[in-house]
């Protein structure tokens, strides 16, 4: 009888997940205004927008292969869209206003419905109005499970969303979104660095011998982490959701940008009953303790430590041909303080800084500002053709550039070939630096390509390019 329902009743009594085959996981969101414990112990609740009021939104979880369709009530007081970050979603699916579909006023909804076809650590944000979406709490995780027996074997399998919040002494959010200063440097910091939508208080309980499998996904603004796990080697097995060679992090630190994921295997190699600091030195002179692993004073789990993990299987994506039909662009990064940006379009205009700064804008795109979400695209691809894009930032400031609907390999980065030729959706540029991407059109329509500093995009830096 329970077997024909789908269900399964464990002896506690608990419904255990139904099986997947070929199942959708369906179910609603609805980003509401709502008041979380954000900075802990002490401090007064704050009024956040959060996915079923909650900070972070609920973690979707699917099998590779099934079907996700989550339908979108709009509990906000303004328009709103979730875009699902890093998934190779069908264009109308994207959730980009006004590119991909309308954006869903107050009370509206919307049904996303798309296959999971890449297994990894995914994450859904809105697309509208993002600086203060994002920045009051509307973001979680969605994670694509490998198929059966092809995970690693793990211990724990964690996801930390990382961000940080803008508050006052009284523990609210500051409503100073989107202003100038944020957009023409670093974008908006926080001064209250978040785990999972909380100030991390007493640490992280471990005990010895485990093994953890840790996704890390960056949620933040504008933030971006150097993270260093004193005592610890922990091997960076996928990056934006796809596999890697299992490797340490270069330098000893984990750099992760707005936007980006890493999935790292953390072998508890300490003793029962020590602590071990997990810092965050992206910038230099504000260097802080981001958390503590707190052992257990429990013997470890295990005599013999595992073997070190196998990679793991990759995801079907259509493998970039950089041959003579490929298309090769020069996509350049410029504005910002002390970029020496001359001059840029906007909206037919030709402004410098100066004007820029004072209509809330500061970046360009090959010398174009983009104001708001429709453009006309910076290149076309023809369906399946290989595109080679150079993306050189031009500007004195980090960029995470972001690609919908489509994965890329990182081929070079300043001349020189990247070790891993890693997938990704979201990369890093260090000021001045000139990254070479690569990846096959094979997803249709217009796509956004904006920096993740979600300041930054607001302020120009992004741009569309259409698969045709
Ligand atoms: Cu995570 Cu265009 O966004
Ligand atoms: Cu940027």
């Amino acid at each position: 009888m329970l077997a024909g329902l789908g269900l399964v009743l464990p002896a506690d009594g608990h419904a255990a997940a139904p099986a997947r085959a070929g199942r959708p996981a369906s179910r609603v969101l609805r980003p509401i205004p709502a008041r979380v414990p954000l900075l802990g112990d002490g401090y007064p609740e704050t009024a956040v927008w959060g996915f079923d009021g909650q900070l972070p939104g609920p973690e979707l979880r699917v099998r590779q292969g099934d079907m996700l369709r989550v339908e979108l009530q709009n509990g906000l007081p303004e328009p709103t869209t979730i875009h699902w970050h890093g998934l190779r979603v069908p264009h109308g699916m994207d959730g980009v206003p006004h590119l991909t579909q309308p954006p869903v006023p107050p009370g509206g909804s919307f049904t996303y419905a798309f296959r999971c076809d890449d297994a990894g650590s995914f994450w859904s944000h809105p697309h509208a109005n993002s600086p203060e979406q994002l920045g009051r709490g509307l973001y979680g995780a969605l994670i694509v499970e490998e198929p059966e027996g092809a995970a690693p074997q793990v211990d724990r399998d964690l996801t930390w969303l990382l961000s940080d919040v803008r508050v006052g002494p009284d523990a609210a959010i500051r409503a100073d979104f989107g202003n100038v200063r944020d957009i023409s440097h670093a974008g908006r910091l926080g001064n209250a660095v978040t785990i999972n939508g909380r100030v991390p208080q007493g640490g992280v309980p471990v005990r010895a011998g485990e093994r953890l499998r840790l996704r890390l996904i960056n949620a933040a603004n504008a933030r971006i982490f150097a993270l260093a796990f004193e005592g610890h080697a922990p091997l960076l097995i996928a990056l934006d959701g796809h596999p890697v060679p299992p490797h340490a992090p270069e330098g000893g630190r984990l750099l992760l940008g707005p936007g980006m994921r890493a999935d790292l295997v953390l072998d508890m190699t300490g003793a029962p009953g020590a602590r071990f600091a997990i810092t965050d030195s992206f910038f230099p002179r504000g260097s802080y303790r981001l958390t503590e692993l707190v052992y257990a004073e429990a013997p470890p789990l295990r005599a013999v430590p595992l073997p070190p993990p196998a990679m793991l299987p990759p995801n079907p994506l259509a493998e970039p041909v950089p041959d003579a039909e490929a298309l090769r662009m020069e996509i350049v990064f410029g504005g910002g303080m002390m970029g020496g940006l001359a001059e840029a379009t906007l909206d037919g205009e030709r402004l410098g800084l100066r004007e820029l700064l004072r209509r809330g804008m500061a970046w360009a795109v090959n010398g174009t500002v983009m104001a708001g979400h429709l453009h006309e695209p910076l290149f076309t691809l023809a369906r399946g053709q290989t595109c080679v894009l150079t993306l050189r930032n031009a500007t004195a400031w980090w960029h995470p550039i972001h690609l919908h609907g489509h994965t890329f390999r990182v081929l070079a980065r300043n001349g020189a070939p990247t070790p891993y030729r890693e997938w990704r959706d979201t990369v890093l540029m260090a000021p001045r630096e000139q990254v070479q991407i690569a990846f096959a059109g094979d997803n249709p329509g217009d796509w956004m390509l904006h920096c993740h500093v979600l300041e930054h995009h607001a302020g120009g830096m992004g741009g569309v390019f259409r698969v045709a």
